[in-house]
């Protein structure tokens, strides 16, 4: 469960409060520039100083900081990945790195934190408020859309348009030629990225990481599905499908059906991309402005999510170490469409 806060329009500086840092870190996502921007400016109405760190936690391990004006963050809204440029640091993940990195906020004044990405940057987080006396606060920017407390993570509905756009590209030439297509899309842990896009694409198998008896029903399609209707078909797989991703699934169906035309396509990083849809900007700009408001509501080691529409709080440590539901009902809805 989620504690809903009211939003306040009035919001005033708390004297000790003088500068924030913001960072993105983790996968980049479409979207995260519209943070930056909300999170830069509501913290200027405010009377704060806004200082962006580059290249995630390592960019804080390496002091590689630049302040922000408002300014700096126009013109970005519209922009995919992140001005702010992004990392996966290994050494971040050491006390010593997390020393280093306090270390260098303590120099450049910094109070309080803003983190805009997903799981792993927020176990960053939670980790060094725990270690060292700062604010951190998370918004949830990947587009695997994975995080609990949070019904939205930023660019997940911009990957999500940019699967649909592809698959149905490579449905034509499927159709066309009578081929069964094997499409992977992201997801190391998290299959709502495949499942939604399978369910708008209208594929014929949706293989993801959080339910084992996909496996059957492709076993199924191929044997009864297949023939008895038009030669071709999508599979949508999710990267971090067991047992394998498309590659592991090609083999396996042409090694069963060697008379089957099998072709692979993985999407890769094109999901990353592109210009946020208004939606992605919307929630990034919203869970933005609330940011700086929980800051200046004395607020530590919170997640900003969105529950329902409105805008939530979420402990960090909970964001971080529950799993995200997963709502079996689309499955369901596949299973039945694709009689
Ligand atoms: O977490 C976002 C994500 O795009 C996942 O869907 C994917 O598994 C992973 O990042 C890929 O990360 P990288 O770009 O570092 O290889």
């Amino acid at each position: 469960m989620t504690d809903t806060i009211n939003i306040r329009s009035d919001s005033y500086k708390k004297p000790k409060l003088r500068k924030i840092g913001v960072f993105t870190s983790g996968g980049d996502a479409p979207g995260m520039n519209a943070a930056i921007r909300a999170v830069t400016r509501t913290a200027l109405a405010n009377k704060l100083k806004v200082i962006g760190i580059r290249r995630g936690y390592q960019g804080m391990i390496e002091g590689d900081f630049m302040p922000l004006r408002s300014s700096d963050v126009s013109g970005i809204i519209q922009l995919g990945g992140t001005i702010l440029k992004t990392a996966r640091s290994k050494e971040f993940r050491t006390p010593e790195g997390r020393q280093k990195a306090w270390l260098q906020l303590q120099n450049a004044g910094i109070d309080a934190v803003v983190v805009i990405g997903g799981d792993g940057s927020f176990t960053g987080a939670l980790t060094m408020s725990q270690e060292y006396n700062i604010s951190f606060i998370g918004i949830p920017g990947t587009i695997d859309n994975d995080m609990y407390g949070t019904d939205y993570t930023i660019g997940y509905e911009t990957a999500l348009n940019s699967v649909v756009c592809a698959v149905d590209k490579i449905r034509d030439t499927a159709v066309s030629h009578g081929r069964i297509f094997i499409v992977e899309v992201m997801g190391r842990e998290a299959g709502l990225l495949a499942l939604n896009s399978g369910i708008a694409c209208g594929a014929e198998v949706i293989l993801i990481p959080e339910s084992k008896e996909q496996h059957e029903a492709l076993k199924r399609f191929l044997e009864k599905g297949y023939k008895s209707r038009e030669r071709s078909g999508i599979i949508i797989v999710a990267e971090g499908d067991e047992p394998g991703g498309a590659l592991k699934i090609s083999e396996e169906v042409r090694r069963d059906h060697p008379e089957l035309d099998v072709r692979v396509s993985i999407l890769g990083h094109i999901q990353r991309g592109g210009s946020p849809t208004a939606n992605d900007r919307i929630n990034a700009t919203r869970m933005g402005v609330a940011a700086i408001d929980a800051l200046l509501d004395d607020q530590k080691s919170i997640m900003i999510g969105l529950d329902n529409g409105k805008i939530v709080q979420v402990p960090l440590n909970k964001a971080v170490k529950l799993n995200h539901s997963f709502n079996g009902e689309l499955l369901q809805i596949q299973k039945l469409l694709n009689i």
